[in-house]
């Protein structure tokens, strides 16, 4: 068997000897915003460190826990912490936990992430809904043998965004009357932050917003057929762009400011999209 799907088989054999919970929708809670899954109908959890040979996230402000529970009464799995390239993963380590919440069953995944503002009409605080994206400039996840259990060897990326639920994104938002920005957000592998030049470069072939993670995770669950969504918290405007250094505290300052209504913007885009599934 691919080693890579072997490890994603043992790993589900760990989850599910711990928990046999279903979820419907899977959410990855970005740096800053992972406070959103204590705030949920938690059935379960499971730590990282729980599941041999998984990647285990190194990032402060980062928790390192699968939370298995319900929003308004829709079934849904949170990596409360993610595994960024820049810790020195494979990218098949760093889409692992994607890859194996679309095996425990979610039919969803909806992305956040904490990145910098490119488009000069965003400002710190702002909600992106990621309409594409540029992920160019770190490997491919589904570089190596292809999993065939999984998905074809060269899958459609034409809408890695899936049209229906950015929709329900957009019509939370409408009726929460909390404002939202629309883009393509662009991952760097990180750690450090761009320099002013490459946030040029971003921008000009057509980046809205740039981070450290996200689409590597896009494209995973796009190849395995998953649905998937997501918003970006744009946490400062990036080098340049801001006058002022950049700093992961600020990153977590601006997301700690808007948490509360990105916490009732992710609830009621998930209450509609798992309604419209
Ligand atoms: N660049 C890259 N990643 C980020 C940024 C940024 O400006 N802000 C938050 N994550």
């Amino acid at each position: 068997m691919n080693p890579v799907y072997e490890k994603l088989q043992s790993c589900l054999k760990s989850v599910r000897a711990k928990t046999d919970f279903q979820p419907k929708i899977a959410l990855i809670l970005g740096s800053g915003l992972g406070d959103y899954a204590d705030s949920i109908e938690i059935v379960d959890t499971i730590d990282y460190n729980e599941i041999e040979g998984f990647p285990i996230s190194t990032v402060s402000g980062h928790k390192g826990r699968f939370v298995f529970g319900y929003v308004k009464g829709v079934p849904v799995v949170i990596m409360q912490g993610r595994v960024h390239y820049y810790e020195g993963y494979p990218m098949t380590d760093v889409v692992l936990p994607t890859r194996l919440m679309g095996m425990m069953g979610a039919k969803v995944l909806f992305l956040t992430n904490a990145s910098g503002g490119l488009n000069p009409n965003f400002h710190a605080g702002d909600f992106m809904v990621m309409e594409d994206q540029i992920a160019n400039f770190v490997p491919s996840p589904l570089i190596g043998t292809n999993i065939d259990e999984l998905g074809p060897r060269f899958p459609d990326m034409s809408e890695i965004y899936n049209k229906a639920c950015r929709e329900q994104i957009f019509a939370a938002a409408d009726a929460l009357d909390i404002p939202v920005q629309n883009g393509v957000y662009v991952q760097l592998t990180g750690p450090n932050y761009e320099s002013p030049s490459e946030v040029k470069m971003c921008r000009l072939i057509g980046g809205d917003a740039v981070g450290m993670s996200t689409a590597c995770e896009a494209i995973a669950a796009n190849h395995m057929g998953m649905k998937v969504c997501g918003i970006s918290c744009i946490t400062n405007m990036a080098s340049g762009i801001s006058k002022v250094p950049l700093s992961h505290i600020e990153v977590k300052e601006t997301a700690d400011r808007v948490a509360p209504l990105f916490k009732n913007l992710v609830t009621e885009s998930i209450v509609r999209i798992a309604a419209a599934l």
